[in-house]
């Protein structure tokens, strides 16, 4: 397959492909995620729980990224992969340059941060030396103490029209895609149709440009209490390789997510 590139899903939201993106953290599950057709993955700081058994991802460093994301690399070289640029890593605006060129080394092809207003700048410095940038709006889980708790973001009429007004000053400052998290659907939908950068849900409803599901909960593997949105693909399936490709088709196809996957 060729190399999957920001055009690659710029066209893609043209012609109203949906994107099927993954966390992936390793060599092995890369390259199978890809040879089954994921061709985006996130090399996301929520390895802080999956891989490294906290219970958030405020621990996750630069180092951490940069470790997982050469293996991802290693395993997907054709993937497009954006990468989780860890808690307080882009706080200052010449830390944020150093960190992002240190994931961008790595091998991602874009970095993913979590906020609003306040990163426009450093969005802006970031851009302007051709570093991808993702934004990450709704429920940003570097936020949990802040935000006291996973809960859904956007449900009254002032935080809804604070979202949207972020994801506009974020696409404005530069961002070339946008990850929306734990919103009801409705304004997943009015984001979407008002951006012209792809926008990839998770727990966002079925209108986004995409999905994205952390592996382990495409899986079945994690346990306890679970996100409304986390849907086990491997329960009625005979392999990982055919749990995969179920989510693929069930994100094309729109089957995935359903209303019981999503916020009102
Ligand atoms: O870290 C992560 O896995 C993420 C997804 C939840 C989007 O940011």
């Amino acid at each position: 397959m060729e190399q999957i590139t920001i055009s690659t899903l710029n066209n893609w939201k043209k012609s109203k492909q949906k994107i099927a993106a993954i966390t992936a953290y390793d060599f092995s599950f890369a390259k199978l995620f890809f040879t089954q057709g994921i061709s985006v993955m996130l090399i996301g700081d929520s390895l802080g729980m999956t891989i490294q058994g906290h219970t958030s991802t405020l621990p996750v460093t630069v180092q951490d990224i940069e470790y997982h994301t050469k293996a991802v690399r290693n395993g997907a070289p054709n993937a497009f992969l954006l990468a989780d640029m860890p808690f307080m890593s882009y706080g200052e605006i010449n830390q944020a340059l150093n960190n992002a060129s240190k994931i961008i080394q790595s091998g991602a092809n874009m970095v993913k941060v979590e906020g609003g207003k306040w990163l426009v700048k450093t969005i802006k410095e970031l851009s302007d030396r051709s570093i991808l940038v993702c934004g990450h709006i709704g429920l940003t889980p570097q936020s949990i103490h802040y935000l006291s708790g996973y809960k859904v973001q956007g449900k009254n009429t002032y935080d809804k029209n604070r979202i949207i007004d972020e994801a506009f000053i974020l696409e404005e400052s530069g961002i070339k895609m946008l990850v929306l998290e734990c919103i009801p659907e409705l304004l997943g939908k009015k984001i979407t149709q008002n951006l012209s950068i792809p926008v990839i849900g998770i727990g966002a409803g079925k209108y986004t440009d995409g999905q994205i599901l952390v592996m382990q909960d495409i899986l079945g593997i994690n346990e306890g209490k679970l996100a409304k949105f986390a849907k086990n693909f491997l329960v009625d399936s005979n392999s990982i390789q055919h749990a995969i490709q179920k989510y693929i088709k069930a994100v094309q196809t729109g089957t995935y997510p359903q209303t019981i996957h999503s916020y009102i």
